[in-house]
This record gives structure tokens, C-alpha cells and sequence, in this order.
């Protein structure tokens, strides 16, 4: 049905723009005769000026511009010819309701291939497992080649257009993406932009001394050049390497953010620009719904900068952006950027990430756990909870990275908290430096120098499952909870839901042991699998109130989308917002504290006199006031 041409796609297009029009003319030279062009020129002639202005601020000096976006385009349209009839239906289908993913029924979770199921064979025998727990979106950890151990756990990928041969074979992946298509499950993979591995073919070239890939990278002769950027340059990995750069065995220096196997891309050579282009149009032909934009706070760089967050990095992901609209339509963007909250949001559009991570949410979960006061989470839910129309946020408990405090000091502020001082608070408090903690987190990259320091964890092992703490399935639950109910897509980290604890195996594997994320990677136990469906153990416990929260949310229309209005309870552990909803509004209140709180009937006055308890079907009488037990989380349909 799609490739059926439009009468009106089939006249020569002549927008006023004549730089456009000269565009358009080259390409159709090209590619016009061809079948299925018509359907690809309808989405060319939607989104080729916003493509070319994106591409302009970045390459438009150059003589060779025109060419070089006509080629592009040529590159896109050969992508969109092979692109499966399942997907071109699925792009039409997404076309026509783009809010899709701000449905209430939408819920993510991740993994590793390998450690949740061996191999690609193996994640799809689990899909009835994924509807079992409610889930439609199924975020894989990268599965491509890469170097072996030192992977970055595939985030060093040495071919995007191979995967790992433990896990599977291409076709493997493409089945798998079908599989889960059809049972409604997006899939989402990593669009891993910043850097490619050390062995991708054009990092071997340019050690080779080949100057066409040479220029793929940042590749200097000496340290002059380094010294001189990493003067304003932050440290990511300093455990691995201090600085950004690594050195080459023939002396030179490469640019490394991450790990010194993982080598950033130039995207100030074109010639970057549209080979990754072709790797991401590849990717998204596998069937990939979501792609998960890596690191992109710093896929551009400028000297003099802290070479982050900077303006040509929302350019580039506009371009991409842009492209995508035209080749692989249905698929959306997530960003990863997990920095200043007032950064983050930069990166959030419709013409940019439709979706992205919400770390400062992330981060004030546990800060309120280990302070039992939800101010800063409250302050964040009221004024950095909004979001542009047609985005959303990802809302998670946990990642498979580490727990940084990217909240703003200014913010923290405003509660005469300082900052610095709070954050060694929170390390010492989630590695059981602080008397009566109930956590068991491992530091990451702990860095003296500067007092930075990260914190690795399993969802259980830091809220007090290891040893025992009564409160801790009541935390786990809570936590995820709001992760449920506060709108977005939420994303749980596949282990959590049966209170996986940390694994300290991974520092028997060479590829692991100097990194300890790994900690909260453990690979998935069978044994506590089986215990999911009974009451009496922990696992049953926190499975089974996962499911229950899941299974309302997915029924209360109000969970729909992010809009959410601040409810304040004056009472400093009890967490409170409203999701407004023609259908029904909910209130939630969730307590922070292991001691029971009072909400006062004289706060609930303007809600009626009785609300539903969702979860449980409790019908609560508002006028009396509420009581919270320890940890306990209402959601009231207020009308
Ligand atoms: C992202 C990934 C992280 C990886 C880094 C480098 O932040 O989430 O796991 O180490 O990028 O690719
Ligand atoms: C990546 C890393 C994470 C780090 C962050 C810094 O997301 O995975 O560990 O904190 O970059 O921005």
C-alpha cells in the first residue's frame, strides 16, 4: 500500500528554496526512476530542508556540501529499499499516531544477552516471560562485535554490522527483533556514536597510518594537543586511565573518553557523518524501535570546552534525527546523557530524543531512601518533571551503570544543602561507610583527587535485601513504584524484579575485574526465577508487588503520558503529586521513611472524602487523615 505513489509525489517538486530545489533535482536525477521512490520522496520533501540546515551548521562551508548531502541521501534511499515490508508497515502504522509510546501499558526493561539467557535463541524463549511481566519494550545491551575481554561489556563495538558470535548470528537478532514485534515488544538497541572499538577495521587503519581514517579520529603526535584540551576536560574513567587520551604503541595519542580500547569519532569530518549514518540506518533495518543514543554529551569536542553538552552535539542528533524521519521512520531516539539536569533536558525534542533517561529522578530516589526526606525529589518532581509535547522520560530505579548524583547543587541550595558535602554523604551511605546503613554498594571510579566518586549496586543489595533489613522489598517496591506512576516510560533492570544481589564473581574475570559495575550485572539464577510465584520467600514478595503495581498502571488511564502536578503533604518523608486525568486523577503519596507518617485530614481537604486505594482496592476515608506505614505508597483515585 505504501509504495502505491501519491499523484501529487509524482509531479517534480519545486520548493521556493532554490538551494533545496537543486537538492531535491540532484537526488531524483539519481534515485527517480526507481519503484519505490515515490514513498521515500514524500518523506524526503517533509524533512530535507531540516536536514539540510542541521547538516549546514556543521559542514555547509565546504565546497563539496551539496554533494555530500545528495550522497548522503542516495546512501538512505539504498537503506529504505532494503528496509522489510514489516517495518515500512510499522512506519506507516507509527506515522499516524506518534504518541504511541505515551501509552500507560508501556513498559521497558533490559539486559545483557548472555548473562540474562546465553544467546539470542535464548531471550527469545523468554518472551512469554516478558508478557508474563507486563513487558513492550526490550532494551538489549549492545550485542555487536567486539574486542574480547575488554569490552566495555560491548559498548567497544568493532563492527555494527556484526554481532557477537557467543550470542548468536545476525539473522539470530533480526528473528529475535521479529519475535518481539509480533509480541508486541519493541526492541531497543545502543547506537554506540561517540567511539568505535580499537578493532573496528577503521581504528586498524588509522594505526596503519592510512590518513583517510586517520581523520576518523582524534589522533595527534605528541601531547601538545592534549595537554591543551584536557586542560578543561572532566575524567570519566580515571580508575583506567587518567585524562582523555591514550597513547598508541607507535607513540601517538588517540582521544579516549571512556576506556583507552574505546576511540572517540571526528563527526567534524563529514566523511564520520555519513559512515555512521549508514551504521545506524543498518541498525534500525534489523528491526529496532528505539535506538539508545550513547554518550551523547560528548560526541563533539572543542577546544577551550569541558567538550560536553556542546551546541554542535544537538545539531548532529537533529541531523540524525532528521534522516531517520526519512529512511526508518518508526524509529525513536533515547538519550543518554547523564549530566546536569539543566543539560539533560537540552537534548529532549521531537526533532531531537523523543525519549531520555531521567537520571536526576534516578539519583533522588536514593537520595531520599538514605535521607528519609523527599525534599530535593519533590523540588525536582515540580519544576523539572515537564517535558515538550510528543517526548518522554525513561524512568528507572537503576541502570547498568553506576548511580551518580547529577542533581543541581543550586537546587540542593535551596534547602541549604551543600552540594559537595551531600555527595560524599551519599557514597559513604551506599558503601556502608555510615553507621546504620542499610545499603551494600561497591564505589566506582573513586577518584581522591577530586572527591568524585560513583556507586555500583543491585536494586536489592541497595535496599538491605543482603542482609536482611525488614524494610528492604518495601524500599524495592517503593522505589519502583514511583518509577511507575510518575509518567514516562518506565525501564526495569531484568534481575531486579526477582531481587537479584549483588555478585562479586566479576572480579574472577580478567575482562571485568577492574570495573565494578559488573557487581550489579550478575547473570540471571534460575533457582531464584522459580521462586517468583511464592508468597513466602522475598523474591515471591517483591515479584509479585512488581506485578501488581505493573498491572494498575497498565489499567489506570492517568499513568498515561508525564503530566504531573506537585501535591505537597507537609510532611517531609511522605512524597506527593497528583496525575491529572479526565478519565480519573490519582493521587500518589509515597513514604520515605521506615517509621509510619501522617498525612492530615486538614492537607486532603480539597480531595473528596473517599478515594480507592488503586493497588490494593482499600477504600480509604480521606477526611480522617491517612496514616503511611513504613515505606508504603498509596495510589488514590481522586476523580
Ligand atoms: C554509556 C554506557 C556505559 C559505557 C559508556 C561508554 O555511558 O551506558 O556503559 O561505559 O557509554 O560507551
Ligand atoms: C557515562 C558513564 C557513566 C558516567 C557518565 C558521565 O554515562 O557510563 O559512568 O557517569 O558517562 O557522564
Amino acid at each position: 500500500m505504501l509504495q502505491t505513489p501519491a499523484p501529487s509525489l509524482q509531479t517534480p517538486w519545486k520548493p521556493a528554496d532554490a538551494g533545496l530545489a537543486r537538492l531535491w533535482a540532484a537526488l531524483h536525477q539519481r534515485c527517480g526512476g526507481a519503484a519505490d521512490w515515490p514513498a521515500f520522496d514524500g518523506r524526503v520533501r517533509a524533512h530535507l530542508g531540516r536536514l539540510r540546515d542541521e547538516l549546514a551548521l556543521l559542514y555547509g562551508r565546504r565546497a563539496d556540501f551539496e554533494s555530500f548531502v545528495v550522497n548522503l541521501l542516495e546512501q538512505a534511499f539504498a537503506s529504505w529499499r532494503s528496509r522489510d515490508a514489516a517495518l515500512k508497515a510499522l512506519d506507516a502504522q507509527r506515522e499516524g499516531a506518534p504518541e504511541w509510546f505515551q501509552s500507560q501499558a508501556l513498559l521497558g526493561g533490559v539486559c545483557y544477552v548472555d548473562l540474562f539467557a546465553g544467546d539470542f535463541a535464548g531471550v527469545e524463549a523468554r518472551i512469554p516471560y516478558f508478557k508474563e511481566l507486563g513487558l513492550s519494550y526490550l532494551h538489549l545491551m549492545p550485542p555487536f562485535k567486539c574486542p574480547d575481554p575488554h569490552s566495555d561489556g560491548g559498548y567497544a563495538v568493532s563492527s555494527y554490522r556484526e554481532v557477537n558470535p557467543r550470542l548468536g548470528k545476525i539473522g539470530d537478532l533480526r528473528r529475535l527483533a521479529a519475535r518481539l514485534r509480533e509480541a508486541g515488544i519493541s526492541l531497543v538497541l545502543d547506537f554506540v556514536f561517540n567511539h568505535t572499538a580499537d578493532e573496528h577495521e577503521w581504528a586498524l587503519a588509522a594505526a596503519a597510518g592510512d590518513p583517510k581514517y586517520q581523520d576518523f579520529f582524534f589522533i595527534f603526535p605528541d601531547r601538545v594537543e592534549p595537554d591543551r584540551y584536557e586542560y578543561t576536560l572532566r575524567e570519566i574513567f580515571p580508575d583506567e586511565h587518567p585524562g582523555a587520551f591514550s597513547q598508541l604503541a607507535d607513540g601517538r595519542w588517540v582521544w579516549t573518553t571512556f576506556h583507552s580500547y574505546q576511540w572517540d569519532l571526528n563527526y567534524a569530518n563529514p566523511a564520520v557523518f555519513s559512515a555512521m549514518a549508514g551504521e545506524m540506518l543498518f541498525i534500525a533495518n534489523l528491526g529496532v524501535e528505539f535506538l539508545r543514543m550513547d554518550a551523547v554529551a560528548f560526541i563533539w569536542k572543542r577546544l577551550g570546552t569541558g567538550c560536553e553538552n556542546l551546541p554542535e552535539a544537538h545539531t548532529l542528533l537533529r541531523a540524525y534525527n532528521a534522516l531517520a524521519r526519512i529512511a526508518a521512520p518508526s524509529l525513536l531516539f533515547k538519550s543518554e546523557a547523564i549530566v546536569h539536569p539543566d543539560d539533560v533536558v537540552k537534548y529532549i525534542a521531537p526533532t531531537e530524543c523523543q525519549v531520555s533517561y531521567n537520571p536526576l529522578q534516578m539519583a533522588l530516589l536514593w537520595n531520599s531512601l538514605a535521607t528519609r526526606e523527599v525534599n530535593l525529589l519533590q523540588q525536582a518532581l515540580e519544576n523539572r518533571h515537564a517535558l515538550p509535547a510528543g517526548t518522554a522520560w525513561v524512568n528507572y530505579v537503576r541502570s547498568h551503570d553506576d548511580i551518580g548524583w547529577t542533581f543541581a547543587d543550586e537546587d540542593a541550595a535551596q534547602f541549604g544543602i551543600k552540594g559537595f558535602d551531600h555527595r560524599q554523604f551519599l557514597n559513604r551511605y551506599y558503601v556502608n561507610r555510615f553507621p546504620g546503613s542499610f545499603a551494600r554498594g561497591v564505589p566506582f571510579q573513586d577518584n581522591p583527587a577530586t572527591g568524585d566518586c560513583r556507586i555500583s549496586g543491585t536494586c536489592a543489595s541497595l535496599c538491605g535485601l543482603e542482609q536482611g533489613d525488614p524494610h528492604a522489598v518495601a524500599r524495592m517496591l517503593l522505589l519502583h513504584g514511583i518509577a511507575l506512576s510518575a509518567g514516562g516510560i518506565p525501564l526495569i533492570y531484568l534481575g531486579d524484579e526477582i531481587g537479584m544481589p549483588n555478585d562479586p564473581g566479576y572480579l574472577q574475570d580478567p575482562g571485568k575485574a577492574g570495573d565494578s559495575r559488573w557487581v550489579h550485572r550478575p547473570p540471571r539464577d534460575p533457582a531464584r526465577d522459580a521462586q517468583r510465584d511464592d508468597p513466602t520467600t522475598p523474591v515471591g514478595r517483591i515479584y509479585q508487588g512488581l506485578r501488581r503495581l505493573i498491572a494498575t498502571r497498565a489499567a489506570t488511564p492517568a499513568f498515561a503520558g508525564g503530566r504531573l502536578i506537585g501535591f505537597n503533604t507537609r510532611n517531609g518523608s511522605v512524597l506527593g503529586y497528583t496525575r491529572p486525568c479526565a478519565a480519573g486523577s490519582v493521587l500518589v503519596l509515597a513514604n520515605f521513611s521506615e517509621h509510619a507518617q501522617a498525612v492530615q485530614a486538614e492537607v486532603l481537604q480539597a480531595q473528596p472524602a473517599t478515594a480507592d486505594e488503586l493497588v490494593t482496592g482499600a477504600r480509604m476515608n480521606l477526611r480522617a487523615g491517612l496514616w503511611l506505614a513504613p515505606y508504603q505508597m498509596l495510589w488514590l483515585a481522586v476523580g
